[in-house]
């Protein structure tokens, strides 16, 4: 949301109008008396198109911005991202939309008051490897969305993370096609559970966030298919969500939401996906193109740099300019998704309903519980004992609150608000505020321990943090660097000198805890001098309570890193964003007083951002570039140690793993077992790629045999079409495939070796 409000609003006053579409009436056919639940939805969307008038048709293919909407005549909006009217004499709902993924938003508490349950990061939602808490999650938020009277959540989230610097990878699910795809999935079955509408987005490759809206993302075209496209691929088969949200960036030379081979010839044609693409908000940049290219809405219409979709849409209908034949495939395609998420037959109530919050508060508890990672734990450390006399936490208002990441995503969770601070520049600055939930670490611990002195310090005076750290059985400095979509940080590092804070502590007291609360990583140079870090994400509203719960042990942790942590940014393929120097020069015109600055693209230059490193993401990529990252891709700890034996490969036709999985120390433990085959991608590299995984969990001593059937496209490489009639598609090549089953990439704790037979499967 670029600007969305303030800039977007000069935008406005420097020209756009609102006109309403000056179109023929036409008579309305009658409502179809074939409609029913037991037709298809697509012949109910049939019929419904054949009813319907030319204007109800353009009703449907733009959406208002309620916070700047004039619609005339006027209708009654809720604050929120956006609404499109619904056709009462055809029983089409009106669609209320809302952002998303984490819970109902509610940025800049645009309405007052109105609370909602925050579930952690989606990171911290990937790192459980866990598909059902995805699911539990997406089910609590739809249920608090359809009882807010929402319709439409904006949720699923699946950008895979090329860069650990991207503003949004918290609100993503790591940098691994598989796991983001199962996982991305089942959150949108668990939305859509509730007879209500999910995306999945930002299709495709808004990888990162300076000068996303005006960027060329470049990649090979088999590359991407084998990598964010894949993700994307496997949670809408898996999840069906009833809409995709395009990006805002160019994707090779044409923007996101109008690139025919992005949209119709992958998605609708290739992928036979039925539901609707409704654009993000103010990343439609015409009409014909945009419609003809396979847009079927555009989202927030007035921050368009001009309504495309509106008077000018109608226009170019009744010149012939878009066929009505698209028109009424746009038209079909929303009523599809209505239709099949079950939203047309159970439509949302009139008003808001009780929410049972206390519930709620503890699916997103068990979320943090479970995606939280023990990165560190010499000397075993943790868990803490109970019976400890003297606790000290510093830092992070850990006595209050634990951090939430900015932007649309951002939740005005239950209890409200202890810390919000607003920010005074960037693009994030219009609808962003670095916000703690009230989930305060410093009450859960010391209710965990009530024989205990558990005291808080700020951080801001690193010697009294280091004297009050002397002599204590824990000092835990809770970290934090904050992240919003919008933004890209310049730095990894931790900010406001808490480096230096954590060397006086870690000097003052060998037993430091580091908790640190970031939406991804950062980089640790205190790492080798402190005994014990705990990867804790932004942990949601019950964040607090979940941190004290593993640090004595009362949950043991089970969550592993979803994406790969980094010695140094310059180990990444990017160590820093591109574009920051159009960005620079755009806030200099703007301070200059150059009133050409505004809009969604903050008056920056376009620029390419290349992806030369293709499908290898992430961990492939350290792995062909032999970098040893700081912490690998799936790697956690935890209080207790997890063996795997007799490995057993079933090859041939498909593939099978199977292996047993022991739980060889003296507690009960949660285990990811992670599958990795070697596998050659379209750009001819090799490389281990995450083929299977699955949350064990064990007592002390059992045994569980584990199996994994690998889907073949993960191990395939994709061949575009080519001269000769040769047609797009998968495919297994006829060979060898190293297999290792390991705890996090690059472990081989089993190893062994897959005969596969050639095998092709369609796009
Ligand atoms: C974000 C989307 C969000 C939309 C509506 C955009 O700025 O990129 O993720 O759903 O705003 O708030």
């Amino acid at each position: 949301m670029t600007m969305k409000i303030a800039a977007l609003l000069a935008a406005l006053t420097l020209g756009s109008s609102l006109t309403a579409p000056a179109l023929a009436q036409q008579a309305a056919s009658p409502a179809p008396s074939t409609v029913g639940t037991r037709q298809s939805a697509e012949a109910r969307a049939d019929a419904l198109v054949r009813a319907m008038t030319l204007e109800e048709k353009l009703q449907l293919v733009h959406g208002y911005f309620p916070p700047l909407a004039k619609p005339v005549p006027p209708i009654a909006m809720i604050p929120s991202a956006g609404h499109i009217p619904g056709i009462p004499r055809l029983g089409i709902p009106t669609l209320r939309e809302s952002d998303a993924s984490l819970g109902v938003a509610n940025q800049i508490e645009q309405r007052k008051g109105d609370v909602a349950t925050a579930l952690p990061a989606s990171i911290a939602t990937a790192a459980t490897f866990n598909p059902k808490l995805a699911y539990e999650g997406g089910a609590m938020i739809g249920a608090e969305a359809r009882a807010k009277t929402f319709n439409v959540l904006l949720a699923g989230g699946v950008n895979l993370t090329r860069d650990p610097w991207n503003g949004r990878n918290f609100e993503y699910l790591g940098e691994d096609p598989l796991l983001a795809g199962v996982m991305v999935g089942e959150h949108i079955k668990g939305v859509q559970s509730n007879h209500i509408v999910s995306t999945i987005k930002h299709f495709a490759l808004n990888s990162q966030e300076t000068g996303r809206t005006v960027l060329d993302a470049r990649i090979g075209m088999a590359e991407l298919r084998e990598s964010d496209l894949l993700a994307f691929q496997l949670g809408i088969e898996s999840g069906k969500p009833a809409s995709v949200m395009c990006a805002y960036n160019k994707l090779n030379g044409d923007y996101a939401c109008e690139n025919d081979w992005l949209l119709n010839k992958v998605l609708k044609q290739d992928w036979a996906y039925k539901g609707w693409v409704m654009s993000d908000w103010g990343a439609v940049h015409s009409t014909e193109k945009a419609a003809i290219n396979g847009l079927d809405q555009d989202s927030g219409q007035e921050l368009d740099d001009a309504m495309f979709f509106d008077t000018k849409f109608a226009e170019a209908v009744k010149a012939g300019r878009i066929p009505m034949a698209c028109l009424d495939d746009m038209v079909r395609r929303i009523l599809f998704g209505v239709i099949d998420s079950g939203l047309m037959d159970d439509p949302v109530p009139e008003s808001a309903q009780p929410i049972d919050y206390a519930r709620h508060a503890e699916v997103a508890q068990r979320a943090a519980e479970e995606g939280i990672v023990l990165l560190k734990n010499q000397g075993d450390l943790l868990p803490l004992a109970r019976t400890a006399k003297k606790i000290v936490l510093i830092g992070a208002h850990a006595d209050v609150g634990v951090l939430s990441g900015g932007g649309s995503s951002q939740v005005r969770s239950v209890g409200g608000a202890p810390v919000e601070i607003p920010l005074t520049k960037g693009a994030a600055a219009s609808f962003a505020r670095i916000t703690w939930h009230a989930s305060s670490p410093l009450k859960a611990i010391q209710a965990l321990a009530p024989g205990a002195t558990v005291t808080y310090l700020d951080g801001s005076d690193a010697k009294a943090a280091a004297a009050a750290a002397k002599g204590a059985d824990m000092a835990i400095v809770f970290a934090w660097a904050w992240r919003t979509e919008a933004q890209d940080p310049e730095s990894m590092a931790l900010p406001d000198d808490q480096d230096a804070l954590i060397d006086a502590v870690a000097g003052a007291n060998r037993k430091t805890l580091v908790v640190v609360e970031a939406g991804g990583p950062v980089l640790m140079p205190w790492v080798s001098r402190v005994p014990a870090i705990l990867q804790a994400w932004y942990p949601g509203q019950r964040g607090g309570e979940a941190i004290a719960n593993i640090l004595f042990g009362k949950v043991a942790p089970s969550g592993r890193l979803p994406i790969t942590f980094p010695v140094a940014v310059s180990q990444a393929p990017r160590p820093e964003p591109l574009g920051l120097a159009e960005l620079h020069a755009a806030d200099a015109r703007r301070d200059a007083g150059d009133k050409t600055v505004y809009g969604m693209s903050g008056g920056v230059a376009s620029f390419p951002v290349d992806y030369p490193e293709g499908a290898d993401v992430g961990y492939r990529w350290y792995a062909a570039k032999n970098r040893k990252p700081l912490f690998p891709f799936g790697f956690g700890l935890t209080y207790t140690a997890f063996r795997y034996a007799n490995l057993k490969v079933s090859d041939g036709a498909g593939l099978t793993v199977a292996f047993d999985v022991t739980n060889s120390g003296k507690r009960e433990g949660a285990d990811v077992p992670q599958l990795y085959v070697e596998a050659k991608s379209a750009a001819g590299t090799r490389a281990y790629r995450l083929a299977g995984f699955e949350k064990v969990r064990l007592a002390p001593g059992e045994t569980r045999r584990v199996s994994m059937t690998v889907d073949p496209r993960i191990i395939a490489r994709f061949e575009n079409d080519a001269p000769g009639g040769h047609t797009a598609g998968w495919v297994v090549d006829a060979g060898t495939y190293p297999v290792r089953v390991g705890h996090f990439a690059g472990d081989a704790a089993l190893a062994g070796t897959a005969r596969l037979d050639r095998v092709t499967i369609k796009p």
